[in-house]
């Protein structure tokens, strides 16, 4: 389906703009600052948010924000065209200088993401996508893996914020994934993570307590490339459940079994 060509190219130049101020801001003090025991906030994610919440109420004044660092809109009860948006995802990473962290900006229309944009400055690519109408890795269309069987798959996965708290059960399942895949890798952005799924470089992603701002662009990339998204037990993803697995289709049941199976022995 065709949308407004201004969203998507919304969702791009925010994205774009949210690059510029994160690699402008390397080396300098970023005002780290804490929200919990390993839960980061740097002057750059207040910024980045900013531009963004300022470039939407000029453009769409009838559209709501939904952004990780600043108090809801109070329009968002009503709104039915929400923007969805992640300042820095892989703020760990981009506090300590490491260089795997993005932006995601995502249009949901009646709660479903329409058209996205994520934006990994570092290397300057950028995946966006559009319902129904395909995802892109700077332009070139980009679709999700084949691997067929666990053991030949790359997976990747994150740590919510209360692992110190959650750490076995966290970790349990990391194992279990461990012993059966070919590699499991854990980056630290997972924007970043689902768009890997999507662009084929990972086979498969699974995180829990994620927040909308996390899932929904990036889902929208996944989806449009031809993977599988669900919730844990295999039902109805949506970009409000708080977790996602995202796979190719042949792996995507595989991935469910193991935490079924893991569910079970724990
Ligand atoms: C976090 C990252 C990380 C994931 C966490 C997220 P933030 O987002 O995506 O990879 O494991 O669950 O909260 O805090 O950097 O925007
Ligand atoms: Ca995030
Ligand atoms: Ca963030």
């Amino acid at each position: 389906m065709a949308h407004p060509p201004i969203w998507l190219a919304t969702a791009i130049d925010v994205v774009v703009r949210a690059g510029a101020i994160q690699m402008a801001a390397r080396g300098q003090d970023l005002e780290i600052d804490k929200k919990g025991p390993i839960d980061l906030v740097t002057r750059v994610d207040l910024e980045v948010e900013r531009m963004c919440r300022d470039t939407i109420a000029a453009r769409f004044p009838t559209h709501a924000v939904l952004a990780e660092e600043f108090d809801d809109d109070p329009a968002m009860a009503d709104a039915s065209h929400v923007w969805v948006f992640d300042p820095v995802d892989g703020t760990v990473n981009y506090a300590h200088g490491l260089p795997m962290f993005c932006s995601c900006l995502a249009l949901e229309v009646e709660g479903r993401p329409v058209v996205s944009a994520v934006y990994d400055p570092s290397r300057r690519e950028l995946f966006t996508a559009e319902r129904g109408g395909g995802a892109w890795l700077n332009g070139a269309p980009i679709k999700v893996s084949d691997a067929a069987v666990l053991v030949d798959a790359m997976l990747c996965t994150g740590f919510p914020y209360d692992v110190h708290q959650t750490v076995d059960e966290v970790v349990g399942l990391f194992g279990a994934f461990v012993s059966r895949a070919r590699a499991v890798r854990r980056l630290g952005s997972a924007a970043i993570d689902l768009c890997y799924v999507a662009a084929g470089r990972l086979d498969g992603f699974w995180e829990q307590r994620l927040n909308p701002w996390d899932l929904s662009a990036a889902s929208l990339v996944v989806e449009e490339a031809g993977g599988r998204i669900s919730r844990f037990d295999g039902s109805r993803f949506d970009t409000r459940c708080g977790e996602i697995v995202a796979s190719n289709p042949q792996i995507h049941g595989q991935l469910l079994q193991v935490i079924a199976d893991h569910a079970v022995s724990s």
